[in-house]
């Protein structure tokens, strides 16, 4: 459905289409604004921007609603596990028994990835951050896997998809291996997808390794919890790079650059950092002190979100799920969880959080239950990245198939100098 809506430009009236959602803000349709009035529109930081029509996931950041294909977020967390849910982002339903059953078939299939990229990895030193090596390796897939990189194939498309879903752990648990001095450990193909994911990490050749199914289970719930957020910046960055026909292992590389950032998935690593700087509850004033101070930069990491001003529907889960991770593991007593709680309350009573609507989000919760889960803070952001891959891939698809797509190219307000002449060297005072 769509309507009109007039806006004027130097006293002429210029008429502009809107189109209409399922759900949510209309938007008005500028594509012919350059062409009608000889100006663009100016949006730093896209706060009024839509850069896309998209079916897969919507935000309503003010009820505090999170919907991936229509499902409410925290169904999915509670009844469904990761691997559905990737079906689901990528297919637009819910499989059915058969379907899931093959899906998961066809992902646990490609969980190896090629020998020789060990001696890719080892080319790093062994305290490289673990994105970085995340950046690289999956850049370096498009060198290893060639057989489907051509995005006008359907089939390599969806190969592709299936191996990114599949590798993603497997090179994320080489890289925290690789960081951490202890040889890698291959897959083991009948376990679920975050059990899998669990000994990959933590097993070692010395030992029999038991997973623990509770925390196999929270693990799986943060992975449903990550799995898209919408045209978020690293979103955004993979269908930018998309839309020039980059492959997609280069564009989702270019995704994890982005997300690594501590404005975006780099939050997790940063708000326990924060937490542990704080280091005891005392210190708590003094750093809420430095986070209103407008002269001081410091702000409270894992606190407020671009789009979610009432709550974070993701953290509500994520405390519960920590509360669960702790209590297994039988810790109570850690400073540190000491220092977040007491945080935690502090800034929902404050009046300054109150009043911007500066609640914690995932990125609170989920770096105490990956610290809990004996993950190191360098690996946080690493399992967003393992877990927005499925995302990425689901927008990335979908940019690829949609007949109206065009290369991304946003235009600037350009506030250097007008043109102006050469001068040489010796004519320059
Ligand atoms: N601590 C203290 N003050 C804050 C904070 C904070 N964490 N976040 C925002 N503010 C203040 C900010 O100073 C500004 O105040 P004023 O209006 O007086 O200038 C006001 O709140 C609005 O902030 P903003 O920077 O304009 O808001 P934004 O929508 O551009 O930023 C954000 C959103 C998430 C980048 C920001 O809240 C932030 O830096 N939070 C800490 C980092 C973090 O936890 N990021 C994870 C986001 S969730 C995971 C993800 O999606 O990647």
């Amino acid at each position: 459905m769509s309507s009109n809506s007039t806006l004027s430009v130097d006293n002429k009236a210029v008429d502009l289409s809107v189109k209409e959602g399922t759900i949510g803000p209309s938007v008005i349709d500028i594509s012919k604004l350059y062409a009608q009035t000889g100006m663009f529109t100016y949006d730093p930081g896209f706060t009024s921007t839509a850069s896309c029509e998209s079916k897969i996931t919507y935000i309503d950041g003010d009820k505090g609603v999170l919907l991936y294909r229509g499902y409410p977020i925290d169904q999915l967390a509670e009844h469904g596990d990761f691997l559905e849910t990737c079906y689901l982002l990528l297919y637009g339903e819910l499989p059915t028994a058969a379907q899931k059953a093959d899906f998961d078939y066809r992902v646990t299939r490609h969980t190896m990835v090629h020998d020789q990229m060990n001696r890719f990895f080892t080319g790093f030193r062994r305290d490289a951050h673990p994105m970085a090596i995340m950046v690289a390796c999956v850049g370096a897939l498009s060198a290893f896997y060639h057989d489907s990189t051509d995005i006008s194939d359907p089939h390599q498309r969806m190969v592709a998809s299936m191996r990114m879903i599949a590798k993603m752990p497997t090179l994320a648990a080489m890289a925290y291996k690789y960081h951490v001095g202890q040889p890698f450990v291959y897959p083991q193909n009948d376990l679920d997808y975050s059990s899998n994911f669990l000994r990959m990490c933590f097993a070692v050749p010395a030992e029999e390794y038991k997973v623990n199914p509770v925390l196999s289970r929270a693990l799986d719930r943060i992975f449903i919890l990550h799995a898209d957020h919408e045209q978020n910046a690293s979103t955004s960055t993979v269908r930018l790079a998309g839309s020039s026909g980059a492959n997609p292992f280069a564009c989702i590389a270019a995704g994890i650059a982005c997300l690594w950032g501590p404005a975006h998935g780099g939050a997790n690593e940063a708000a326990l950092k924060m937490l542990e700087e704080i280091g005891t509850p005392d210190k708590i004033p003094m750093y809420i002190a430095k986070a209103k101070d407008k002269n001081d930069p410091f702000r409270l990491m894992g606190f407020g979100h671009r789009v979610y001003k009432n709550y974070d529907p993701r953290a509500r889960i994520m405390q519960k799920t920590t509360h669960e991770v702790l209590s297994e593991l039988g810790i109570k007593d850690d400073p540190l969880l000491d220092v977040a709680m007491e945080l935690e309350q502090i800034a929902l009573k404050d009046e300054y959080f109150v009043e911007k609507k500066l609640y914690p989000n995932i990125d609170f919760y989920s770096g105490i239950t990956l610290k809990a889960m004996g993950f190191p803070t360098s690996m946080f952001t690493v399992l967003f990245a393992l877990a927005r891959t499925v995302g990425w891939i689901a927008q990335w698809s979908e940019m690829i198939e949609d007949p109206s797509q065009r290369i991304g190219r946003p235009r600037q307000l350009y506030t250097g100098s007008p043109e102006r002449n050469y001068v040489t060297v010796a004519q320059r005072g």
